[in-house]
């Protein structure tokens, strides 16, 4: 007979989906599979969700020691230096085939950064990555120096009274035959302290458009989930995007997703995609296509219009040119913001997983936000890609933009 250990995550997703299917009758139990919920997304698809937790050993917020004190443009550069060269990333480990034209891409970020960033903004972004490990503080802070959008909600956080809380970070390799993001994924695991997810079905994504993607996660004892998403094209599609941006960008974050939470009742609760967006927009940043809306607030995604770059040297536009003349254009739409919304569950239950992990429960504190949902949904990653390429065209992106005002 087939023995099944109950892990106590496994009874905490267990707890989660019995509180979805009592709440919304469209949701459906799966069987043989008790922490799971299906739902029929709007075009008559089923989709499954895995609500087990993620869990781990809690560990340090690395980055603390070298942003604490910042409260200077200057300061920020700095300490975001000295981030880079304390731990090994993929600069030296992993970049071989990267061009030389993704470390100018990124010095003109920080140029442009110390010519007009007030120091408030400075002092804003180091507190908010002050509170991650050093491989989240490095991107992140390449993500918001990029960006008016990730600024934009820290911002608008800010007079809102909103916890920000850091979601996902999105990082482009190679294509899967240099087995590029197999590497990247075993340098985060050995020397970052990430970990794959317990629940198999969420380790490794595979799309049927030729690409394919690792879900790294790790847990700090402040409560944050620091969750990675690493994907790469296949040799099957290469004119698949992912490998070209990283040709262009390296392995600055594609995009930095965020979310936010309000305290109500003592208790975090999400802010709804709808009610993030219209903030954001009130600061004039559009936002693309949304995805996610059939799940119940379980797992809400949308991206913010990409920053163009038009600085690509000119070899590297010939190189593109001889892959496809279509992607010279495409490849302009750089990094990204994703905002993200993700359902709260009720304070037992928070309770409950904070004291699997260890960690004392403080339903007030920054950090103690708990999801229904920890990880990814395929058919929503499909989603945002293509729009994050399509969003050069005007009348895409407007009709998409209708969706979610
Ligand atoms: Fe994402």
């Amino acid at each position: 007979m087939h023995k099944q250990t109950i892990t106590r995550e496994h009874q905490l997703g267990r707890e989660r989906s019995l509180s979805l299917l009592k709440q919304y009758s469209d949701w459906q139990a799966v069987e043989l599979h008790d922490t799971q919920v299906s739902i029929n997304r709007n075009d008559l698809e089923w989709v499954s969700m895995d609500l087990t937790p993620v869990c781990g050993m809690p560990q340090e917020s690395t980055a603390e020691p070298f942003f604490r004190e910042v409260d200077t443009v200057e300061q920020l550069v700095e300490a975001y230096y000295q981030c880079c060269s304390a731990v090994q990333l993929e600069v030296g480990y992993l970049d071989a085939h990267v061009h030389s034209y993704a470390n100018e891409f990124l010095n003109q970020i920080f140029d442009r950064a110390q010519q007009h960033l007030a120091d408030q903004d400075a002092r804003l972004i180091a507190q908010w990555v002050s509170d991650f490990d050093i491989y989240v503080a490095v991107k992140a802070v390449e993500s918001l120096l990029n960006s008016e959008a990730d600024l934009a909600l820290l911002r608008a956080a800010a007079q809102q009274n909103w916890h920000v809380h850091f979601d996902h970070l999105a990082i482009r390799c190679g294509c899967s035959d240099r087995q590029h993001a197999e590497k990247l994924v075993k340098l985060l695991v050995s020397s970052h302290g990430y970990q794959a997810p317990a629940v198999e079905s969420e380790v490794f994504y595979h799309f049927s458009d030729g690409w394919n993607a690792y879900y790294l996660f790790k847990i700090l004892r402040n409560g944050l989930v620091l969750r990675l998403f690493i994907d790469q094209s296949e040799p099957s599609n290469p004119l698949q995007i992912i490998q070209h941006w990283n040709r262009v960008y390296g392995f600055t974050a594609h995009h930095l997703a965020m979310r936010a939470t309000r305290i109500s009742n003592h208790q975090h609760q999400e802010i709804p995609l709808s009610e993030l967006t219209t903030a954001i927009k009130k600061q004039g940043v559009q936002v693309l296509a949304a995805t996610g809306d059939y799940t119940h607030g379980l797992l809400e995604q949308v991206f913010t219009r990409p920053e163009q770059n038009d600085s690509l040297p000119k070899d590297l536009i010939e190189e593109l040119k001889q892959v496809d003349p279509a992607l010279v254009k495409v490849i302009r739409n750089g990094k990204l913001l994703e905002l993200v919304s993700r359902r709260e569950v009720p304070m037992k239950m928070a309770e409950s997983y904070f004291d699997l992990l260890g960690i004392n429960y403080d339903s007030t504190s920054q950090h103690h936000s708990c999801p229904y949902y920890d990880y990814f949904l395929p058919a929503q990653a499909a989603h945002v890609i293509r729009t994050s390429v399509q969003s050069l065209n005007h009348s895409a992106s407007n009709r998409l933009d209708a969706n979610v005002s």
